[in-house]
């Protein structure tokens, strides 16, 4: 997932102009088969993602030659950037975006947002219903854009405005049935994708709060 369709001002450690007519979008990254992509690539922990991604991806793109993002080495993101990628964190619950574990790329001059395993955490242990949808999410503390993300209220109500319910249900629509395995969420694919559509809607209604708590746990870090 590329940060470049929310701002173009972003520019990291990275090589050749802007690309300013790319965009990003769910629709850009269907599901593919992938199958052994990626043999030669030099560092053996990344070949070894890669051999383990054969199968079907949703989403996938391998980002050759992208240098991780270092909070050490101090290249600024812009405001309103780093407080939209708040905004999606606190939104999809994502605990891995720390100072020790950003899961940020730089590739070719923008932000790459990878590894969002630790999200949605809640549907390990879901009813299916709409409980804790409206949780403050008090971890967004440890994020390691925190500090920057000074224009936390518009990045909120960005996200409100883009997340319509057909954007929600466009991406479930994406998501293969076979991925789709809460029991509790209903029997079958379309229960289940109206589960999380329900879900997903109670969470983006949740701005306020999550965008709260995120302001009020910013004030303590600058
Ligand atoms: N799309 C990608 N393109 C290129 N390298 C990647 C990509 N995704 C991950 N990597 C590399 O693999 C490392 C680990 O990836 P990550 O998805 O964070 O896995 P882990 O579950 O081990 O944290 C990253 O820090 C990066 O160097
Ligand atoms: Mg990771």
């Amino acid at each position: 997932m590329t940060a470049s369709s929310t701002s173009r001002s972003s520019r990291g450690p990275g090589r050749g102009p802007p690309r300013s007519s790319r965009r990003s979008s769910p629709a850009r990254w269907r599901a593919r088969s992938a199958c052994a992509f990626g043999r030669t690539e030099g560092d053996p922990e990344i070949r070894d993602l890669l051999a383990r991604s054969a199968g079907l991806n949703l989403g996938v793109a391998y980002l050759a030659g992208a240098v991780g993002f270092d909070p050490a080495a101090r290249v600024p993101v812009p405001g309103a950037l780093a407080s939209l990628i708040v905004a999606f964190d606190a939104f999809v619950m994502n605990v891995d975006r720390t100072v020790k574990n950003p899961n940020l790329l730089w590739w070719r001059g923008e932000l790459w947002l990878i590894d969002h395993g630790a999200a949605f955490y809640w549907h390990h242990d879901w009813d299916g219903g709409t409980i804790g949808a409206d949780r403050p999410f008090a971890l967004i503390r440890e994020h390691v854009l925190l500090p920057a993300a000074d224009a936390l209220a518009d990045a909120g109500a960005r996200l409100g405005d883009r997340l319509t319910d057909e954007a929600v249900d466009e991406a479930l629509a994406l998501v293969p049935d076979a991925w789709l395995t809460a029991p509790a969420a209903g029997a079958g694919p379309a229960a289940r994708r109206a589960a999380y559509a329900a879900h997903l809607r109670a969470r983006r209604q949740a701005a306020p709060t999550f965008i709260g708590e995120a302001v009020r746990a910013r004030a303590q870090r600058v």
